[in-house]
């Protein structure tokens, strides 16, 4: 039985998430384009949101969310070697927390090849800060150091949908529909809050 399933609305790569207009169309996932070249995600339409994010209680909670310059990610974690995902602009490791020996976490290291690159990730870190649902993999912290970020993230165990349906060559009724109404949920948090995934697909979709 599928239990918590996440999407990532991961990406910098193909499936850089997109802010919508925040207004009543943003509840309409945009069509298939891919992201990496179109996400003009910027400030003017965050504005423009009548439901614009962090503006809940006066306290704005991203800012919470660390983002170290320049400092040595391996300090805090112990990256395995072998990745557990690869997406169109970069590898996913799974890290032990060096200070809590049981926390595991997922980190995407991505390669700033040059300033058009460097600013779409840091619209991603801006959307994700943005996101907080039991069915979006979280952000917790993200890293600079020289040509790389790197992206600590919650650890969504299970499995790629996409690998899934390659083993097994499909996915029963029952829990097809689990993931469905799961990743619906999400969406429908992500657009009331003026975001669009752009990238729904099953390699983007984990569930154990
Ligand atoms: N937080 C996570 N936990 C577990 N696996 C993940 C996580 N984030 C990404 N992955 C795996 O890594 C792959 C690539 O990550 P993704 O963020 O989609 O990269 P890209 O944006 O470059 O496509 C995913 O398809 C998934 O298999
Ligand atoms: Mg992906």
């Amino acid at each position: 039985m599928a239990e918590e399933k996440k999407f990532g609305p991961a990406g910098g790569g193909d499936d850089e998430p997109r802010r919508t207009s925040g207004t009543g169309n943003a509840a309409t996932p945009s069509s298939g384009s891919r992201a990496a070249a179109a996400a003009p995600s910027s400030g003017s339409d965050a504005a423009a949101s009548p439901s614009a994010p962090g503006k809940r209680s006066g306290i704005d909670f991203r800012n919470f969310m660390p983002e170290h310059i320049n400092k040595e990610i391996t300090r805090r974690y112990n990256i395995d070697k072998c990745e557990i995902g690869a997406g169109g602009y970069g590898k996913v490791y799974i890290a032990k927390d060096r200070h809590f020996e049981d926390r595991l976490v997922a980190i995407k290291k991505v390669v700033k090849h040059d300033a058009q690159k460097t600013a779409a990730f840091k619209r991603e870190i801006q959307i994700m800060k943005e996101l907080d649902h039991p069915n979006i993999c979280k952000l917790l912290e993200t890293y600079e150091q020289g040509r790389f970020m790197f992206f600590v993230m919650e650890y969504c165990e299970g499995r790629e949908v996409f690998d899934r349906i390659m083993d097994t060559g499909l996915i029963e009724e029952g829990v097809t529909s689990d993931i469905v109404k799961q990743v619906s949920t999400a969406l429908k948090y992500a657009h009331s809050r003026g975001i669009a995934h752009r990238d729904m697909k099953p390699e983007n979709v984990v569930f154990c």
